[in-house]
Order: structure tokens, then sequence, then C-alpha cells
């Protein structure tokens, strides 16, 4: 099934990032000379996605007026001759169309992708964390990578990728078997659990593709870890009621919202040489 919608929740305060998140968002941090977000809605669109549903909080609102057509820089622009930056930002408004949704209390990862139910309707989705860039070694998309997995087994998909055992309290953790090359069978799904109650170090890497199921399923989770909307609690209804895939990432994930993660992916400036497909 063509999956059209692309959900990218960036509605944290990014608490990590402070100071510069008080005025700026992270999403709109450079990396590669580009801000993370454009990273993010490229990978989206080199998957085949149209339509891209930014969760955004007050204050966030220049992450979507980036993708949208400043009539006055282009008039100057075109007056000055300067007609290859012209092209360049027509190109990135056009890239994609851009709905915004507000998450108006910051409740969770969980909360956010709910606040994209109306906007996405009754049709399978993905979903893409706005603060990770995803670089693969094959430099292909990875939420393509979810897409032909979704197809294949017709069952929602998260990313996966291996993590030291000291990191895994930080995220949410896959426990599986994999039953063909790089694909697993989800077994259960756990948020930020202690080292000693999981034997997997598999964490999600902040891109998934869901059925429209998770919806009803989010909108029955109670507050979890940290008192937030746990994506990863109603991603473990969806697999009791639906079965989860995970995919392996051969590649590298920049989590941007933590100060070295934004220098690392930046310092790693040599290796974004995807020519075209990373832009
Ligand atoms: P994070 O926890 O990494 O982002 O959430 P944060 O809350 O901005 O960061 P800190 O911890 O305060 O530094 C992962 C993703 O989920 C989004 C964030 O914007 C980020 O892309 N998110 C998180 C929301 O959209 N809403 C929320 O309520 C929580």
């Amino acid at each position: 099934m063509r999956i059209r919608k692309a959900v990218i929740p960036a509605a944290g305060f990014g608490t990590r990032m402070l100071p510069i998140t008080s005025a700026v968002a992270k999403e709109l941090l450079p990396v590669n000379g580009r801000p993370v977000i454009e990273h993010v809605v490229k990978e989206a669109v080199q998957a085949g996605i149209k339509e891209v549903i930014l969760v955004l909080s007050e204050g966030k609102e220049a992450v979507a007026d980036y993708f949208r057509p400043n009539k006055r820089l282009a008039d100057q622009l075109l007056k000055n001759g300067r007609h290859a930056e012209l092209e360049e930002l027509e190109r990135i408004w056009d890239l994609a169309k851009i709905t915004v949704v507000y998450q108006n209390e910051q409740k969770g990862l969980g909360h956010a992708v709910l606040c994209a139910k109306d906007a996405v309707g009754n049709e399978p989705f993905a979903v893409l964390l706005g603060d990770s860039i995803i670089q693969t070694d094959n430099c292909h998309s990875f939420t393509q990578q979810l897409i032909d997995a979704f197809n294949k087994y017709e069952r929602s998909v998260v990313g996966v990728q291996e993590v030291e055992e000291c990191l895994i309290h930080r995220y949410g953790i896959f426990e599986g078997a994999e039953f063909e090359d790089g694909i697993l069978h989800g077994k259960r799904l756990i948020e930020k659990p202690d080292q000693s109650a999981t034997d997997s170090n598999l964490a999600f890497c902040a891109r998934y593709v869901f059925t429209p199921t998770i919806f009803s399923l989010l909108e029955n989770t109670g507050q979890g870890v940290n008192n937030e909307i746990q994506l990863t609690d109603g991603m473990q209804k969806l697999l009791e009621k639906e079965g989860v895939n995970g995919v392996t990432l051969e590649g590298e994930r920049f989590d941007i919202g933590d100060p070295k993660g934004l220098l690392y992916a930046n310092l790693s400036i040599m290796d974004f040489n995807c020519g075209d497909e990373l832009g």
C-alpha cells in the first residue's frame, strides 16, 4: 500500500539544548549547512511521501515557515538576478505539502502522534522524529526501507539499532527475533527499561510506519514513564493486536536533541556524502 503521509513530531521543549532552544527550535539548527528538519523531510520525500504533518507547539512556528514560500525574499532575489539561490529556495518550498497540527501541552511523544490523528485519517503513515537524522550506509532513505517492510508483511514496523547496554534505560527497547535478514518479529516493546529488565539491546531509532489502529490505542493509553503518554506503550498494544516488526538500521542515527549529538552530526559532515540523496 502506498504510504502518502508522514508525521514529524517536533513539539518538544528541547530542554537538553537550552539555552538556544528558549528562542530557536532545535529542528532549525544546522547540520551540514541545512536545518535538521530539512534532512528529515527529505528522507520522507525520498520514500515517496507527499504530505508532511508537522506536530508543533507554540513558539515553534518557524519550523513550518522554513518550508513556506517567502514572496518578499523571492522578489528581492529575482530583482538582483540571484536565480540560483531562488531556485534552491523553491526546491525547498516545493518538497512536500506541509500541514501543521498543534500539541498544546507537551504530554509525551505518544500524545504528539495522536495530535495528528485527524490530519492522517484512516490510512497507514510514517513517523519520523524531527530531531533525528538517519544516514544509512547505502545512502537510501531509511523510511523507504521501513515502508518496503510494511508492504511486504502488512504489519507496522519500527526502526531499531543496537545500543550499548549502559544506555538501554534511555530508549524504547525492542525484544524480538530475526526471521529474515534485517527484519525482526516483535515480542515485547518497553520504554526505558532498567538494563536488568530486558535481554535486548535493540533501541528504537526514531523511525516508524503504523497502521491507523495506533490512534485508537493511543487514545486509551495513560501516562507511563516520566508521566508522559508514551508512544512505546501504544505500540505494545498494537503488537498485541496486529503485530509489530523491527527493521535493523545499517547506518547511523544522529540525535541532535543533545549538544554532543549535534556536534557529532556536524563533525561527520564528510560522511554526508550522499549527493542529492541528502542534498
Ligand atoms: P525528546 O524527549 O527527545 O524531545 O522527544 P524533547 O522533549 O524536545 O527534548 P528534551 O528532553 O526536553 O531535551 C523526542 C521527539 O518527540 C517530540 C520531540 O519534539 C522530539 O522530536 N515530542 C516529545 C513532542 O513532539 N511532544 C512531546 O510532548 C514530547
